[in-house]
């Protein structure tokens, strides 16, 4: 028989019809008449209760019936009788694909902890919690990508292997097929990269930016959405040596604009969570955060504070006079860490903020910078919760200012060549920004760890699976 999803079971009015459910036992209890079983397939958070009748059914048939493991039924959908259910299904058939051994399933206790979890990343799946994080997580997807699509935006796949690093901060991963035990070297001693298999020296991105404003000034908007590769040896709950980012770029914008586009796009993702995935939202709100719809709401529905870097300074000093501690300094000049984010979003302001007009040395070498020489058109966005989601900037367009800035970094060129060339064919105006997918899923499903907001996290000394 052709199998039903539970998530459709589950809304059916056809009863006293024949339906066929497959999926993996959440729980099996009863009497010596009669069994119930809680069925989970993953379309939804939702079981189904199987009601198995055990004169029809013998201790043999029922005995492999545990928790975890995988099981075929057909029966009758009916009216459920029970609290807790619309319909449930009297079985008459029962197929078992695969047990789950009792004393060993992992996964047979309820209350694991998310540290215990991690280590069983092949099975959390299989756990309310986990498969209502990954549903989101689709969704999420899925309203990106609609986002900008619905407003002429090209999908524009940047490289992930790459010889450039955009941010500058060192933080690549190489990639070689070179024999670590016997390099090459020059005479003064630098690894000879020319036999290798790019010919050159190579690493996983981290980021598709500078691909992507090639992309902008051509096709006028793009985005990117990848996986993205810092070698970030910081072990917080909010980086992953792995994680998807998405990158729209867009020309002939400015700083205005592009805060606009920011607000709006991360405003529209919350509002897609909010309508499309309120099962799983519910759970979460009931049992992993308990203000989660209500902050979601609350994003949606207020206008983000914008400021600038000096004037977020002035108020963080404010409150250091007032006897706020803080364990990093925040001087002008400093680079924000994030309790100084959440003080001005969580504590300040009650709202999210974007942030701009940063210090040119705590900023990467591509941003605009404006007419005080001193700082650059960055436009991160700060979270509550998270701190940074997202980070942007307008770009520097103009060639010579461009070339200024990298000679003052000491930066090499030979690798940019190609950059450079848009500021020198046909240059314009653009901007762009990059929101990690992991920390938007932070917010949306109120996890506190970053690891359990993807499948398999890699982070430092963690790439198992
Ligand atoms: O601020 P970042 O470094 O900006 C860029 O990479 C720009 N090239 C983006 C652009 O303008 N196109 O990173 C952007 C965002 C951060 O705000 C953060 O949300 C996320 O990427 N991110 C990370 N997420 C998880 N783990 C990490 N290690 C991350 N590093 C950055
Ligand atoms: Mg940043």
């Amino acid at each position: 028989m052709k199998r039903t999803e539970i998530i459709d079971a589950l809304r059916s009015t056809v009863f006293n019809e024949p339906i066929n459910v497959r999926g993996w036992v959440r729980s099996r209890r009863g009497n010596k008449q009669i069994s119930f079983i809680a069925l989970n397939d993953g379309s939804t958070i939702k079981n189904i209760q199987l009601v198995v009748d055990l004169n029809r059914f013998s201790e043999d048939q029922l005995r492999p019936v545990t928790t975890g493991s995988c099981i075929s039924a057909t029966g009758i959908l009916v009216p459920s009788e029970g609290a807790g259910q619309a319909v449930e299904i009297q079985v008459s058939e029962l197929e078992v694909y695969g047990t789950a051994n009792p004393e060993k399933y992992p996964l047979q206790k309820k209350g694991l902890s998310m540290e215990y979890l991690r280590t069983l990343a092949h099975l959390r799946p299989r756990t309310n919690t986990f498969g209502a994080v990954f549903r989101i997580r689709h969704h999420m997807a899925m309203a990106i990508h609609t986002y900008f699509h619905q407003h002429g935006y090209y999908y524009f796949h940047t490289p992930l292997i790459t010889e450039s690093d955009c941010e500058g901060a060192g933080q690549m991963f190489q990639v070689t097929t070179k024999d670590l035990y016997r390099l090459r070297k020059d005479e003064q001693g630098k690894i000879d990269y020319s036999d290798d298999f790019f010919g050159k020296q190579t690493a996983l991105t981290v980021s598709g930016q500078l691909e992507g404003e090639l992309g902008a000034l051509a096709l006028g908007k793009i985005y990117t959405f990848g996986p993205t590769f810092r070698a970030e040896n910081s072990n917080t709950p909010r980086h992953l040596a792995e994680f998807w980012m998405i990158e729209p770029e867009v020309a002939f914008i400015d700083k205005q604009d592009l805060m606009d586009i920011e607000e709006d796009f991360i405003k529209f993702c919350v509002r897609w969570a909010l309508d499309h995935c309120q099962d799983d939202l519910a759970f979460l709100n009931q049992f992993v955060d308990k203000g989660l719809i209500e902050r979601l709401e609350s994003v949606v529905n207020t206008d983000f504070v914008r400021l600038t870097y000096t004037e977020g300074i002035a108020i963080l000093e404010a409150a250091k006079q007032k006897g706020k501690k803080f364990e990093f300094p925040c001087n002008w000049g400093d680079d924000l860490s994030s309790e100084h984010e959440r003080y001005l979003v969580e504590e300040h302001f009650g709202k999210p903020v974007i942030m701009t007009d940063y210090p040119k040395d705590i900023k990467a070498f591509y941003m605009k910078i404006n007419d005080d020489g001193k700082t650059v058109q960055g436009t991160d966005v700060l979270f509550p919760q998270i701190g940074e989601i997202i980070g942007g900037s307008v770009r520097e367009e103009n060639e010579q200012k461009l070339m200024d800035e990298i000679a003052r970094r000491q930066m090499d060129t030979t690798n940019l060549w190609w950059y450079l060339d848009t500021r020198r064919y046909g240059s314009a105006p653009h901007a762009g920004f990059g929101l990690g997918f992991e920390r938007l899923m932070l917010f949306v499903t109120g996890m506190q760890n970053i690891r359990d907001v993807i499948p398999f996290p890699r982070t430092p000394k963690n790439a198992e699976f």
